[in-house]
């Protein structure tokens, strides 16, 4: 089952606005309960050596969203090129960044976080200072739980800790899922998409029987749709065809508010609060709440 009948005579398609972008019944999720108390934090790694696919995005807007249902969030910036620390508005230099933290034994992981304009939502900064970090974590006993350990001394103080990964499989990335109870993929409903899911995958299952028994895949979210287009529904379908139930039922659609709100450096719910897109995110925080891979 799918949202679409495809019309043989002019390639669209008519959609059954029943069923959401994923062919399954559509809702909202409910609003989650609040908690009587925080952390331990469940850590969760945006991951997808795909570059451009909404990892940065993600992280900042679910972020926020889940902030916004009063959970305590930290996201970690662990791509030196810093696009989560610039759209979060933090500061990069002259501060204690992940990096410190990874490399160095004199820095408390607390050093290193910084508060952002939305209340609830903290973030630890990198910089370019972490593309060095792969060629000196190899020589580190243990190197592929280096981030693990820095991340355990903070998660008493947070309900969900977001780690926004590089566009590559390397040591870094295996650190982030070794870190990680949780994985996130996110996906452009674009040609090619799934080119690299199998190599991701593989790569999560490594893990999972050398380094990190317990991680599990928490959801892969559709980013970049265009309901307009045949080819993204198409995109889609193949996904859920391939996946099922693991492809999250919170679609993120392509919007130009999204580089917009990179601009302001600030969540596309402080930016653009009413935009379907904030509600798309604020339904990505809900849905997640729902399966339980946030408290
Ligand atoms: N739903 C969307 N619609 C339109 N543009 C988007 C959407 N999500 C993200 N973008 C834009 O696409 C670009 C890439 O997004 P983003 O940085 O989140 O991807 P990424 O996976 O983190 O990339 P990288 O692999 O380089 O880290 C950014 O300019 C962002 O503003
Ligand atoms: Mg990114």
């Amino acid at each position: 089952m799918t949202g679409s009948q495809h019309d043989p005579l002019d390639g669209t398609a008519t959609l059954d606005p029943a069923l959401g972008p994923t062919g399954r019944p559509a809702r909202e999720f409910p609003e989650p309960e609040p908690l009587d108390g925080h952390g331990p934090a469940r850590i969760i790694s945006l991951c997808n050596q795909k570059g451009g696919v909404g990892k940065t995005t993600t992280t900042i807007n679910l972020g926020a969203t889940l902030a916004a249902e009063g959970r305590r969030v930290l996201a970690v910036d662990f791509d030196p090129q810093g696009a989560l620390s610039a759209g979060l508005g933090v500061r990069t230099h002259d501060v204690t960044t992940i990096y410190d933290l990874l490399l160095t034994r004199q820095h408390e992981p607390k050093d290193a976080i910084q508060h952002t304009t939305v209340e609830g939502l903290d973030v630890i900064p990198a910089n370019i200072d972490l593309s060095a970090a792969e060629v000196h974590l190899v020589n580190e006993v243990a190197r592929e739980q280096i981030l693990a350990g820095v991340l355990r001394r903070v998660a008493p103080d947070y309900d969900v800790i977001l780690i926004d990964c590089q566009p590559s499989l390397g040591l870094l990335t295996v650190n982030a899922l070794t870190a990680s109870h949780g994985v996130v993929i996110p996906l452009e409903c674009e040609y090619f998409a799934l080119r690299g899911v199998a190599l991701l995958i593989e790569t999560i299952e490594k893990v999972r029987d050398r380094l990190n028994p317990a991680i599990t895949l928490d959801g892969i979210l559709g980013t970049m749709y265009d309901a307009r287009t045949l080819h993204s529904r198409e995109v889609l379908e193949r996904v859920v065809e391939a996946f099922g139930d693991q492809v999250l039922e919170t679609v993120i659609t392509r919007t130009v508010k999204f580089p917009d709100a990179s601009v302001a450096s600030a969540p596309i719910t402080q930016f653009a609060p009413e935009h379907q897109a904030a509600k798309a995110y604020r339904q990505l925080a809900r849905e997640l709440i729902f399966r339980g891979a946030v408290a």
